[in-house]
C-alpha cells in the first residue's frame, strides 16, 4: 500500500483537506478524459469500442478515515495521501475479458500515467469470487502552486463481473462486512456463473469473428475469380471457357473454401500463362 515513489513534499503546503481533494478531483477528470480519448481512438482505428462504461468517484471523507483506521494509521492528510490508493477511483466496464487486457495495455502506454502497481484478480480471483483487473497509477496535476502528484486507482472488469461486484458490495454494506456463510457461498456460485458467461460469450465472439473473416476471404477470392474469368474470355475458346464456368459453379456450390482457394490459384496461373 505504501509507494515511496509518490513524493509527499508536493503536499507540504497543501495542508488544507479541500485543496487536496480538489487536486484528486482534477486528476480524476483528466484521467477519465484520457480514457475516453483512448476509447475514441480505438473506435476510429478498429471500428470497435472496448469500453462500455466508465464511472468515477472520489472516496468520501468518512471512508478515507475508516480505511486509515482499519490499517492502523492516524487520520491525517499526509497519511491519506501516502496510504490510501483509491481516493480517486475509476471503474471501467467492458463486454469481453480480452478487452480488459487491451484497456490495461493502452493505459500502461500513456506517458503521463505511471503504473505503481497491478493486481490481476482475473487470473487470481479473490476468495469472495471477485474478478477484476486493478492498476494503481500516479498522475501529475498542474496547479497554481506547481505540479502535484496523486494516485488514481483504475478497476477494469467485465459487465457481468461489475453486476456481481455491485450486488456483492451492497450486501457487504448491508451486513457490515459479515455476510452469512450461506449467502457468501451463493454469491461465490454467482461469481462463477458470471465467469462462465464471460467465457462462453468470448467463445461465441471468436466464432463470429472467424466466420466474418472467412466470408471476407471468400468474397475477395470470388471477386478475383470473376475478374480472371472475364480476362480468359478473350484468350480461350468457347469449349474451354464453358468447362471453367462449370468448374466454378461446382466449386462455388460445394461451399469448400479450400477448393475455392485452389481454383483461384489455378486461374491466376492460367491468366499469367496466356498473358505471356
Ligand atoms: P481495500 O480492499 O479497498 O481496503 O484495498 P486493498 O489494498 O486491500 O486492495 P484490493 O485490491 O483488495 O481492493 C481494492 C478495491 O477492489 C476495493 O476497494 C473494492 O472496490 C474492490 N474489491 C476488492 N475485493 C472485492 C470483493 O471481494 N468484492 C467487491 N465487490 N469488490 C472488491
Ligand atoms: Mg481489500
Amino acid at each position: 500500500m505504501n509507494y515511496d515513489s509518490v513524493p509527499l513534499r508536493d503536499f507540504k503546503e497543501l495542508n488544507d483537506w479541500e485543496t487536496v481533494i480538489f487536486v484528486y478531483q482534477s486528476a480524476l477528470k483528466q484521467v477519465e478524459t484520457k480514457i475516453d480519448i483512448l476509447n475514441g481512438e480505438f473506435q476510429h482505428r478498429h471500428k470497435y469500442n472496448p469500453i462500455e462504461h466508465v464511472k468515477s468517484r472520489i472516496k468520501t471523507p468518512e471512508s478515507i478515515v475508516k480505511k486509515l483506521k482499519r490499517h492502523g494509521y492516524e487520520s491525517s492528510i499526509e497519511n491519506m495521501v501516502r496510504y490510501v490508493n483509491d481516493i480517486a477511483g475509476i471503474r471501467i466496464s467492458c463486454s469481453f475479458t480480452s478487452d480488459i487486457y487491451l484497456i490495461a495495455d493502452m493505459i500502461s502506454k500513456q506517458n503521463d500515467l505511471t503504473i505503481l502497481a497491478r493486481r490481476d484478480y482475473m487470473k487470481n480471483p479473490k476468495k469472495s469470487g471477485y474478478r477484476s483487473y486493478h492498476v494503481i497509477t500516479k498522475y501529475e496535476v498542474q496547479t497554481k502552486e506547481g505540479p502535484k502528484e496523486v494516485k488514481v486507482e483504475i478497476q477494469i472488469r467485465t459487465m457481468a463481473m461489475n453486476f456481481w461486484a455491485t450486488a456483492e458490495h451492497s450486501l457487504r454494506y448491508k451486513y457490515s462486512g459479515n455476510i452469512p456463510q450461506e449467502l457468501q457461498d451463493r454469491l461465490h456460485n454467482c461469481a462463477e456463473a458470471a465467469f462462465h458467461l464471460d467465457q462462453e460469450m468470448s467463445t461465441i465472439r471468436e466464432e463470429i469473428t472467424n466466420a466474418q473473416r472467412l466470408n471476407e476471404i471468400r468474397r475477395k477470392m470470388t471477386s478475383n475469380i470473376l475478374d480472371n474469368i472475364r480476362k480468359l474470355h478473350f484468350m480461350l475458346n468457347l469449349e474451354d471457357m464453358s468447362a471453367i464456368n462449370k468448374e466454378f459453379s461446382d466449386v462455388w456450390n460445394s461451399n469448400d473454401i479450400d477448393k475455392l482457394r485452389e481454383f483461384n490459384e489455378r486461374l491466376n496461373v492460367l491468366v499469367e500463362v496466356y498473358r505471356i
